[in-house]
């Protein structure tokens, strides 16, 4: 999946070491650390993370680890630099923004993300596909769950680089996410290699409610018995970070076992909502849009349950007599 070997590895740790550094004793560094504070976050959780600074300016990254043609060439291809296409200008990619290296899994830093420290726009700005960087791979804070947990009991997906640390601060050292990208197949594979139960947790909007649906199709090609996967929605306008800095580390917990909905559950909810099942067109409907769904879960024990719970939902076996031919009836 990616090379083990790269010119880009040895740059992107130089340059975290450069925002780490800029982090500690840049003199614009003030505005960094009282917005890191200003998040509830502590020194060390910004060493664990490998938070920085990227300073204000165009070239500080670049003048920083200097070099020649050759080297700026690595820079860009490593989406540390930018080149103008007309002038062929260069300038730093990252500029006055907070830093979130991404890590792999051995913890070779692979790409960043950088928050503005205030309202401008694009709040994220992240590195580019790299030859070291496939976004949709990737989970953020995989490497520093691992490095912090010797089992991983349970994994929590969330939607952000703050939900994942936020969590962290408050002793929840078990979180990733998806870097702004759907939850995808290759994620769930990943994650049950290494956990047996995932819980996804995504903002309480919108957005979050059709991540979760997503996600919830990404896990069922993984769900084999044993393994499981459970959805916890937050209350409107609440994401992870807000929740667990306003209610706490337990209250945070209790709303977990109070309210995580197992994924059997949030998906035969959410479909009667689409079909309803008091009349008989809801159960057809509902039988047509749950079936292909239940036949991706690879678990035979989880499958049969499912399958017999829609059977009690609409008195349908999986299996209905096909349709008579559409063609002979079709006046197209
Ligand atoms: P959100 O908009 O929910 O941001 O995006 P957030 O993580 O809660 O940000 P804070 O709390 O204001 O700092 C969720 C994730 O989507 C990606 C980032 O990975 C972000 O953490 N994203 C969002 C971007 O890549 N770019 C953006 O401009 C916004
Ligand atoms: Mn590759
Ligand atoms: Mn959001
Ligand atoms: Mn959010
Ligand atoms: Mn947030």
């Amino acid at each position: 999946r990616q090379p083990t070997d790269s010119p880009l590895y040895p740059l992107l740790a130089a340059a975290t070491d450069f925002y780490r550094q800029s982090l500690k004793s840049h003199p614009a560094r003030k505005a960094a650390i009282d917005y890191l504070k200003g998040r509830g976050l502590s020194g060390v959780i910004a060493r664990d993370f490998a938070l920085g600074f990227a300073p204000p300016g165009w070239d500080n990254l670049m003048k920083h680890l200097g070099g020649d043609a050759l080297q700026q060439k690595a820079m860009i291809d490593a989406g540390l630099l930018i080149e103008n296409a007309d002038s062929g200008k260069r300038y730093d990619r990252f500029r006055d923004r907070i830093m979130f290296p991404i890590r792999d899994s051995r913890g070779r830093v692979i790409a960043f993300g950088g928050r503005v420290l205030g309202d401008d726009k694009p709040k994220y700005l992240n590195s580019p596909e790299t030859p070291v960087f496939h976004k949709g791979q990737e989970l953020y804070g995989l490497y520093e769950a691992r490095q912090a947990n010797r089992d991983l009991d349970e994994v929590i997906v969330v939607e952000g680089y703050m939900d994942v640390i936020a969590l962290a601060q408050q002793g929840l050292r078990n979180a990733v996410a998806t870097l702004g990208t759907a939850t995808s197949e290759e994620h769930l594979k990943r994650l049950f290699r290494l956990t047996p139960s995932v819980l996804f947790c995504f903002d309480g909007d919108a957005a979050g409610r059709k991540a979760a649906w997503r996600a919830l199709e990404a896990t069922l090609p993984s769900l084999q018995d044993g393994l499981r996967a459970r959805f916890l929605f937050l209350p409107e306008g609440e994401d992870p970070d807000s929740l667990v800095r306003a209610e706490g580390h337990e209250a945070f917990l209790a709303r977990i076992q109070q309210q995580a909905q197992p994924l059997a559950d949030y998906l035969f909810q959410q479909l009667a909502e689409e079909a309803d099942p008091r009349s008989l067109e809801g159960k057809a409907h509902l039988a047509t849009l749950a079936a292909p769904l239940i036949d991706k879960v690879p678990g035979s024990n989880l499958r049969a349950l499912m399958r017999r719970h829609l059977k009690e939902l609409t008195g349908l076996e999986g299996e209905t007599a096909p349709a008579p031919s559409a063609t002979e009836n079709d006046s197209q």
